[in-house]
């Protein structure tokens, strides 16, 4: 039974649910399932950030994919399914490498066969990592000139000072060339929360998966049908926040602690940070980058900086 523990989850978990305002980090999502959940998510109606980012990717894809030098790679933080990706390696035949780095770890490999079929020749590698952290990159990629690449805004679900901790942290790899950031703009709050609230309850499936995962890996015994998926926005930073919010007084079995959960209380899951172009390049310059280029949709939902 022991074995069968993930001590990781377990001891992040402790630490967010013993917390004032209890937490779990957004990371923890991504399992298979939690990996597929998000992928359904991308196709809701209400969900516009992939349609809209994928349309500045393609419109911008010959552009972007000259950014990598011949033989050079294009590293991709949080890659997922890779579907968007697809367009600049479609430009970018002149590409040695692509390596796409996950924590979804069985998700990113059945992703990166998928990817060797269809690009036979350009070397794809990709790392099992966790971005809140230094990743090292495979020795063949290290010294090749490099871009970086974190699309979906996924920036946005760190804290501000983690965000800006990754980037900085992009910036000092060896032979980095640039890098291209998505990032979600601010938006009518509405549109907002249905993006995050969607009416086929696919979000607050993939907010619940986290619970299930306590279960199955680290031993909890949450009752799923005692939670609510709930979207907030919140101001300052300018953000949607994901909670899970318990419906009756509860207590829950977490390791050798009882978590007690009154009713109406909250799990803090997720943020998902909304960005302006002004708040898009302090963050940027914060940690040592420029925004060169800033891509966008003709309706300004969603951004794709060029930064070196
Ligand atoms: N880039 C894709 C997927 C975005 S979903 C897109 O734009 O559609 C966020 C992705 O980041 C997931 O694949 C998830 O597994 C990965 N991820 C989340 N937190 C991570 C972390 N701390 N380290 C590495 N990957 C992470
Ligand atoms: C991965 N990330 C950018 C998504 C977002 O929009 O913040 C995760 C997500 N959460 C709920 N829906 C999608």
């Amino acid at each position: 039974m022991r074995d069968l523990i993930n001590t990781d989850i377990l001891s992040d978990a402790l630490a967010g649910l013993t917390a004032r305002q209890k937490y779990l980090s957004p990371k923890w999502f991504y399992d298979r399932r939690g990996s597929e959940l998000f992928e359904k998510i991308t196709g809701l109606t209400e969900y516009y950030p992939t349609r809209t980012e994928t349309s500045v990717l393609r419109d911008n894809a010959s552009a972007l994919a000259r950014l990598v030098p011949e033989g050079g790679a294009l590293v991709e933080l949080g890659s997922g399914a890779s579907i968007k990706t697809q367009y600049l390696l479609d430009a970018g035949g002149h590409f040695g490498a692509y390596v796409p780095i996950d924590i979804s770890e069985d998700f990113l490999l059945t992703t990166a066969d998928n990817l060797r079929s269809r690009y036979p020749a350009m070397a794809i590698h990709p790392v099992i990592g966790d971005f809140t952290g230094p990743v090292d990159l495979p020795d063949d990629v290290e010294e090749l000139p490099k871009v970086g690449f974190f699309p979906g805004s996924t920036i946005g679900n760190l804290d501000p000072e983690d965000a800006i901790a990754l980037l900085s942290r992009a910036r000092k790899w060896d032979n980095i060339c640039a890098f291209i950031l998505g990032a979600d703009l601010v938006k009518p709050i509405p549109d907002l929360i249905a993006a995050y609230d969607d009416a086929e309850g696919v979000t607050a499936a993939f907010n619940l998966n986290i619970l299930r995962r306590l279960n199955n890996e680290a031993g909890a015994d949450f009752d799923l049908t005692g939670f609510r998926h709930e979207a907030r926005w919140c101001e300052n930073p300018a953000r949607i926040e994901m909670h899970l919010v318990s419906i009756r007084d509860q207590v829950v079995e977490l390791g050798q602690e009882q978590i007690n959960f009154a009713k109406g209380e909250s799990i803090h899951t997720e943020s998902c940070r909304k960005y302006t172009p002004d708040t898009l390049a302090d963050m940027a310059a914060a940690a040592g980058w420029q925004v060169d280029r800033l891509l966008t949709d003709k309706d300004q939902r969603f951004a794709v900086a060029v930064m070196n």
